[in-house]
């Protein structure tokens, strides 16, 4: 593959996001990861912030490039270029939405989907828990990319909610 899509509201980026974020690069000529709006989920921190996160846990990856796009991913998917989308398929839950949204992303600008399962240990990591552990004065490091726990709990006091 010569270039692919990973889209995703990255409210933080995690461990998980990183993991697919490595597989599918090492698939690819390069990878696009593109922070985009879910409508259905309010948004935490900032857009620049969430690509700086991401950009700092892609700090050794030299063909991921990060963008921000408020459109929808078929829209990006078409501006970009790319060959495909990637998302990440975890063990519960996944599956219906995922397909529902390859499915429209195919007849909207008929890009194919392709799904890497999420690796065991980030099964259970998801950005709402982090956002949760982050809140209650948890411990977040485990579960996001090394050297953004502290930055993300910051930013998490600041965005108040
Ligand atoms: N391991 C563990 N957890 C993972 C993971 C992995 N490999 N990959 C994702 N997750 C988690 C995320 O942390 C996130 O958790 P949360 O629900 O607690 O926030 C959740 O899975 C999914 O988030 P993410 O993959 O970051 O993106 P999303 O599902 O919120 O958004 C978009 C996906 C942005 C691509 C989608 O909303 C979109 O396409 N928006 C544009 C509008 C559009 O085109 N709409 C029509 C689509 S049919």
């Amino acid at each position: 593959m010569n270039r692919l899509l990973y889209a995703g509201s990255f409210d933080p980026v995690t461990k998980g996001h990183l993991d697919i974020i490595e597989r599918a690069s090492a698939l690819c000529g390069e990878l696009i990861v593109a922070v985009m709006h879910n409508p259905e989920k309010l948004g935490f921190l900032d857009v620049p912030l969430r690509i700086q996160l991401i950009e700092k846990a892609c700090r050794n990856l030299p063909n991921v490039k990060v963008i921000a796009h408020g459109g929808l991913l078929a829209f990006c998917a078409e501006e970009m270029e790319v060959d495909a989308v990637v998302r990440g398929l975890r063990p519960l839950g996944d599956f219906e939405t995922e397909y529902q949204m390859a499915q429209v992303n195919k007849m909207l600008g008929g890009v194919e989907t392709l799904f890497l399962t999420t690796s065991a240990n980030c099964a259970n990591i998801s950005s709402s828990i982090v956002r949760q552990v982050a809140a209650f004065g948890g411990d977040i490091s485990a579960m996001v990319p090394e050297g953004t726990d502290k930055e993300i709990c910051e930013a998490l006091a600041r965005s108040n909610r």
